[in-house]
């Protein structure tokens, strides 16, 4: 699979690679504990039955997979493209999760295969967002939740003023006192969220779920905005 990576799937398995044994310590922390109840709330976005079969991309240490899991009883297939974070997730999860070895961009599944969909903290990482959802819509069948979670900007001029402080001064301090791959994180988060969010306006966004084939879609900024829930239903 190594020869299909882009650039951007390079850098983001160099990013991820030192990070699998303590992501989820440091996630929770650096996100002042916000980080668990915004899965949360994305898992609820789902609404998955007990007979359903529910894929999980960037899965990262299995976090989203296994609340789906516990939540709904449904089976659940985790996939991202960092075999150390899949190393993570796999003590995690144990047997209640399947995990696969893959690229958001070229999901190794039939299309419609699955009842429902999350993704986390995904489209930063991929060269072209419109494709990547493109592929992901591929994969759930007509009826089936499409469900989201980024970090985002907040709007209110306070809370924003707040968070460049955070991300260009605390978070980097605080990256360089945990390890050199917080370090990196620690200085690539802020930009990378601002970058996004400037190619990517929601409005722009919203339009690429809903051109791939997604309806019903909506968006809820959570936190005073610093994440997004963004979710909807494949239309058919
Ligand atoms: C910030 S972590 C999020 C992990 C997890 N979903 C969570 O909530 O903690 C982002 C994950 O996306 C994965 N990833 C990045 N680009 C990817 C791609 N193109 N295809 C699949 N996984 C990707 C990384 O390996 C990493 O595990």
């Amino acid at each position: 699979m190594s020869e299909l990576f882009t650039e951007r799937n390079r850098t983001a398995q160099a990013l991820f690679a030192p990070l699998a044994t303590t992501y989820d310590r440091y996630a929770r922390l650096l996100s002042f504990g916000q980080d668990p109840r915004w899965r949360s709330f994305l898992v609820s976005r789902l609404e998955a039955g007990r007979a359903d079969s529910v894929l999980d991309v960037a899965c990262g240490t299995g976090a989203v997979s296994l609340e789906l899991a516990r939540r709904y009883d449904c089976r659940v297939t985790g996939v991202d493209q960092s075999p150390e974070m899949l190393d993570s997730a796999r003590r995690r999860v144990g047997n209640r999760v399947e995990l696969v070895e893959a690229r958001a961009e070229a999901l190794p599944f039939e299309d419609a295969t699955y009842d429902g969909l999350t993704f986390t903290y995904l489209l930063r990482y991929v060269d072209d967002p419109a494709a990547t959802m493109r592929e992901l819509t591929r994969v759930v069948r007509p009826g089936a939740r499409v469900a989201m979670l980024e970090f985002f900007v907040p709007g209110n001029p306070v809370a924003r003023a707040s968070w460049e402080v955070y991300v260009r001064a605390g978070l980097p301090v605080l990256g360089r006192l945990i390890s050199p791959g917080w370090r990196e994180v620690g200085t690539f988060l802020g930009p990378s969220i601002r970058d996004f969010w400037q190619r990517w306006p929601l409005e722009r966004l919203l339009e690429a779920w809903r051109d791939s084939g997604i309806e019903n879609v909506r968006a809820r900024p959570l936190s005073l905005g610093g994440g997004i829930v963004v979710w909807g239903r494949r239309a058919g």
